[in-house]
């Protein structure tokens, strides 16, 4: 009997990696067993990637914005998680010198980290997903796109506030939020970056279970013994308290449009492609909140 061919590891590289998602996403290479030295975390600042380079993996100098950085950061690469620009405005051009950069380098497979209903939400985050999107169609390079949900850190980030006041404040009405946890979108993206191209390519709406602002205040005042409820306001009053509390008028604007998103149901999905791709359900709210108290 032949043995079938030990196939040689692809190299991974991981964008954005000194961030949140892009840290737990070298993580999650090296839990699946991928060997660090096949692991690049390309990074916008080497000197803060000491953490990084403790593990073992190779660190590179990639600039969304500097090109010249990009093709040297993705020599040899062969799979490609493109972790979407914390900078909106700049973003198509960001992540457009990226794909042409992962084309010039002959990337075998691109993932992107882009939002829940891209091509037909009215979120006023989707379009340079969208756009990115069909840059990534367009390159002709094998893709896959984690349209992922909300954070469900947005919302755990923020007990302390919520246990001070006593109230979450918003204006997202009944709206439900598939929100999951960074970890379980990073772990999403890597089984989207390991598995078998073929079985991965497309658009994949990645969301945990939903739950509305009320449910959330439930859940935190189950959990940490203290009430909080959910206050919901009315957009312009939602707007005018942002401002009152020292935002600025373009930024308490933007944010009242994301929770009118929410409102409107447009952060929430029933997929099942994020527990499929995970292999077991995503961390529970209740969980999440939890974790966030220790
Ligand atoms: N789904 C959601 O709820 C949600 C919420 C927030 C953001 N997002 C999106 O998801 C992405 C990842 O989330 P995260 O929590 O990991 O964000 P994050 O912690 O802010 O990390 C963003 C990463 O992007 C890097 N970066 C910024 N400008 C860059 C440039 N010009 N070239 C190369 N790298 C650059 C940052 O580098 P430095 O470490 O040098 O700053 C950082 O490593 C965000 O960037 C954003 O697009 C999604």
């Amino acid at each position: 009997m032949t043995e079938p061919p030990v196939l040689p590891t692809p190299t991974y590289a991981v964008t954005g990696a000194t961030g949140h998602l892009g840290r737990l996403a070298v993580d999650a290479l090296l839990r699946h067993g991928v060997p660090a030295r096949n692991v690049f975390a390309l990074v916008r600042d080497p000197g803060k990637a000491d953490d990084l380079a403790a593990l073992g993996v190779g660190v590179r100098e990639a600039d969304y914005d500097r090109p010249e950085t990009l093709g040297q950061a993705l020599e040899g690469i062969e799979r490609l998680l493109l972790v979407s620009s914390p900078t909106p405005g700049n973003r198509v051009e960001q992540h457009t010198n990226v794909i042409r950069a992962a084309d010039a380098a002959d990337v075998g497979m691109v993932v992107y980290t882009s939002i829940l209903h891209a091509d037909e939400t009215e979120n006023a985050l989707a379009p340079e997903h969208a756009a990115t999107e069909d840059v990534l169609q367009a390159s002709g390079l094998p893709f896959a796109v984690a349209r992922n949900g909300w954070y469900v850190e947005n919302y755990t980030g923020r007990l302390d506030e919520y246990l001070a006041d006593g109230e979450i404040v918003g204006a997202a009405g009944e709206g439900r939020v598939s929100a999951a946890t960074r970890a379980d979108f990073a772990e999403a993206a890597v089984s989207l970056l390991i598995g078998d191209i073929a079985d991965q390519q497309g658009y994949w709406e990645l969301g945990g279970p939903g739950f509305t602002m009320s449910e959330l205040a439930d859940t935190v005042s189950e959990v940490t013994g203290t009430k909080v409820v959910y206050r919901d306001l009315a957009p312009e009053e939602f707007t005018e308290a942002l401002r009152g509390a020292g935002m600025d008028d373009a930024t308490a604007e933007f944010v009242t449009a994301l929770e009118l998103s929410t409102a409107r149901g447009e952060l929430e999905t029933d997929s099942p492609a994020l527990e499929n791709l995970l292999g077991r359900a995503p961390t529970s709210l209740v969980d999440a909140v939890r974790a966030a108290r220790l």
